[in-house]
């Protein structure tokens, strides 16, 4: 798919202030610092669409784009991975929550993984919430530019055992690196044929 249009739309602070659901929509989750923004960047082309930061804790709210006049990309803030109070950290949560529940035009949530990394805690109750949940989900581990051909494979490996040993089935999974431009065909075209059985109920 070729990206020809990616307008910021809003940012909202809950899930009834979001835009009217009459397009596909996709939301980019994980921790602080993962990438998130930087892949959103990636994929759309465009050097400053979501901001980015070294600092984590940058995306607060729900960050509305539209693509091609015809799906919805979201930024979201990391799941109570920042370093915020505690007061605040709880009404993020219920915000993303209830946004993932709830989100009737949600096609698929993009949980991203630090490829560097492994299974952490918090990445794993998230998971494990999509699951309960029934959410659509796929992995998305990042910056791969950080690590040798090898030790990727490793660290993969390692990650998709430990997956294993909890679900039945595993999820797809995409490699991707902002720096290098790798991933950015296969999230596309996913998200091109996901697309296809989106039904506007309004
Ligand atoms: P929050 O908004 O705080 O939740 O963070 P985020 O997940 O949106 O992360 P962001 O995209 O702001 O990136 C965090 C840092 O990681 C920035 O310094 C990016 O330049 C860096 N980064 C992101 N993706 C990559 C990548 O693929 N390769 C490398 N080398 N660095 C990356
Ligand atoms: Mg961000």
């Amino acid at each position: 798919m070729q990206i020809k249009s990616a307008d910021f739309v809003v940012s909202s602070a809950e899930l009834k202030a979001c835009p009217a659901p009459k397009y596909p929509e996709y939301a980019f989750i994980g921790r602080s610092n993962v990438g998130k923004s930087s892949l959103i960047n990636m994929l759309t082309d465009r050097l400053d669409l979501a901001k980015t930061s070294s600092k984590p804790g940058k995306t607060q709210l729900i960050n509305h784009f539209l693509i091609n006049q015809s799906w919805y990309l979201t930024d979201l803030p990391g799941f109570g991975y920042a370093k915020v109070p505690k007061a605040l950290k709880s009404t993020w949560e219920k915000m993303i929550k209830d946004y993932l529940i709830y989100r009737e035009n949600l096609m698929c949530v993009f949980v991203l993984l630090d490829s560097r990394h492994e299974q952490q805690k918090k990445d794993k109750e998230l998971i494990d919430f999509l699951g309960e949940e029934q959410v659509p989900f796929v992995l998305v581990f990042t910056k791969t530019d950080k690590l040798s051909a090898p030790q990727l494979k490793r660290n993969m490996e390692s990650y998709k055992k430990s997956l294993q040993s909890q679900w039945d089935q595993l999820p797809d999974i995409f490699l991707t690196s902002a720096e290098k431009k790798t991933g950015r065909d296969e999230i596309l075209t996913f998200i091109e044929n996901t697309n296809k059985f989106f039904k506007n109920q309004n």
